[in-house]
């Protein structure tokens, strides 16, 4: 599974980097906001950080025509930008188009396997299905990304699963078993998955163990 993270803050993308474990970030107009910074400059910045890496930008126009001309700009910045658009009927209608120019697309706020299945017949490169605002009304949302993976899986769609909204490690637990194609999420969603109490336990006691001993890997004879 890809793992991409969700942020426009550049310092959180070059952490990450740095693991050498994610294949892409994912922005949003949200994010971008939040940075501080220009969404251009954000946006190449990421793309600089992780190198041959899927780097989702948003349109925000909501005509056909405006998000085309916001879509064709922001694709020309980098090969890497994926353009993210909403799915509303324009943005199906501009998804169509840009699959045409060949250029990469990422259908966000998708919520249910009928838009889903819209996102996927227009060509959409990703399809963002959210779990975490449908958790967050009570709802399944793990549901839905389970019944889209089967969905491009059974038509041979080309279009990969990107589970989004991601609140909790579980949450890419449960992406890994609807055998999604991608999970995006925080950075400090990211660093919970090293964690465990075990790890943490059994790493001091290799440690305590080692120390006691007085053994040393750089001494000739083995101890320090
Ligand atoms: O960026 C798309 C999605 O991951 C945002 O999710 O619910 O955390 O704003 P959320």
């Amino acid at each position: 599974m890809k793992l991409f993270l969700d942020t426009g803050d550049v310092d959180e993308v070059r952490k990450a980097a740095e693991w050498g474990v994610i294949d892409g970030v994912t922005t949003n107009p949200t994010l971008i906001a939040k940075s501080g910074k220009g969404f251009r400059e954000t946006v190449l910045k990421i793309c600089d950080l992780v190198p041959g890496g899927a780097i989702s930008a948003e349109v925000v126009a909501t005509d056909y025509d405006t998000m085309l001309k916001e879509a064709m700009e922001i694709a020309s910045w980098h090969e890497q930008i994926v353009v993210k658009v909403p799915l509303i009927e324009p943005g199906i209608r501009l998804v169509t188009s840009l699959a045409e120019r060949g250029v990469r697309t990422n259908v966000t706020l998708v919520f249910t396997v009928s838009q889903a299945l819209l996102a996927a017949k227009a060509g959409a490169t990703f399809i963002s299905n959210f779990v975490g605002r449908v958790d967050d009304v009570s709802g399944d949302g793990m549901e839905a990304v389970a019944a889209t993976v089967d969905m491009v899986e059974a038509y041979g769609y080309e279009s990969e699963v990107l589970v989004a909204s991601v609140r909790h490690p579980q949450h890419v637990v449960q992406a890994v078993a609807a055998r999604a194609h991608i999970a995006t999420m925080p950075l400090g969603v990211m660093q919970q998955l090293f964690k465990h109490p075990l790890t943490d336990l059994g790493l001091k006691r290799f440690l305590d163990d080692w120390n006691k001993a007085g053994l040393s890997i750089f001494e000739p004879s083995g101890v320090a």
